[in-house]
């Protein structure tokens, strides 16, 4: 995978594809390959660039303190130095939608269209923000060998827990195999991003909104909310699918976001 120095760190991403730019951002705590199965599917048609974020994956942490103001800047520094000068689109998963809010309000012009997959635009409430300082505190003293163990269960939904239990294996290595440093920074950064609701209206590209009808950390009534607030979004729930819709139901997720694709204009 190319490593490519942007904003002061060496950053992992896979490129791969000709045509209009997608930029794939990733949740947390996981990495580029949680976005797999869009790979092979868009590279057909599009430029496909899938980062490991900072302190994720083989992206080291730098020593910058993370902010999901950080990871939006490297994203742009990273399109720098891919040459890619022409709009493009996002496609974030939850903390990966977190990065997407602070890529428009601070490289807005950057965007052709958005594709928000099971994500929030609220602050953490202070209970959240209490846990994820204990889980940062405990991955470093501790490694993330329990946080593997722990969120699979909460990411996939019941019937991708019956029927693929492949895709939580395959997350429990991802996880194992991400820097405590990391993990714990973006926790903190997490805790401390802004409530988002006030950018919503003002959000002024082509937008798909993704939810899963059994995601329990980004609900599918609160997204349809976050929807109705952006003026041009189109809201989709996909069935049988958890917080991790486009690994648990790729299929469906694909063409939805092909027909998303085939109407964004060029900007
Ligand atoms: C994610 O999938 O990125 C996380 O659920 C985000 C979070 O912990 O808020």
């Amino acid at each position: 995978m190319p490593v490519v120095r942007a904003n002061g760190i060496d950053q992992h991403v896979l490129v791969q594809g000709e045509g209009p730019a997608i930029l794939f951002v990733h949740g947390f705590p996981l990495d580029h390959t949680m976005w797999r199965w869009q790979y092979g599917r868009f590279t057909r048609s599009h430029r496909v660039i899938a980062p490991d974020l900072r302190g994720f994956g083989k992206t080291p942490p730098g020593d910058a303190p993370a902010s999901m103001e950080l990871y939006a800047d490297d994203l742009a520094a990273l399109l720098d130095e891919l040459n890619i000068a022409e709009p493009v689109v996002l496609c974030g998963l939850s903390m990966g939608g977190y990065v997407a809010w602070q890529f428009i309000r601070r490289h807005g012009h950057r965007l052709a269209g958005l594709v928000l997959c099971d994500t929030r635009a609220a602050a953490d409430t202070p209970e959240i923000k209490e846990t994820r300082g204990q889980l940062a505190e405990h991955v470093l003293a501790s490694g993330t060998a329990t946080l593997a163990e722990s969120i699979p269960e909460k990411l996939f939904s019941e019937v991708t827990r019956e029927k693929q239990p492949q895709l939580l294996e395959e997350t429990k290595r991802v996880i194992l195999k991400t820097p405590p440093e990391g993990v714990a920074a973006a926790a903190r950064a997490m805790a401390a991003r802004p409530d988002m609701n006030d950018l919503l209206p003002a959000i002024d590209v082509p937008t798909l909104v993704v939810v899963g009808a059994d995601d329990r950390l980004s609900p599918p009534a609160e997204m349809r909310q976050l929807a109705a607030a952006i003026p041009a979004a189109e809201f989709v729930e996909i069935d049988n699918a958890g917080h991790m819709t486009p690994l648990e139901a790729s299929a469906k997720f694909n063409l939805v976001m092909q027909q998303f694709l085939d109407q964004v204009p060029a900007r």
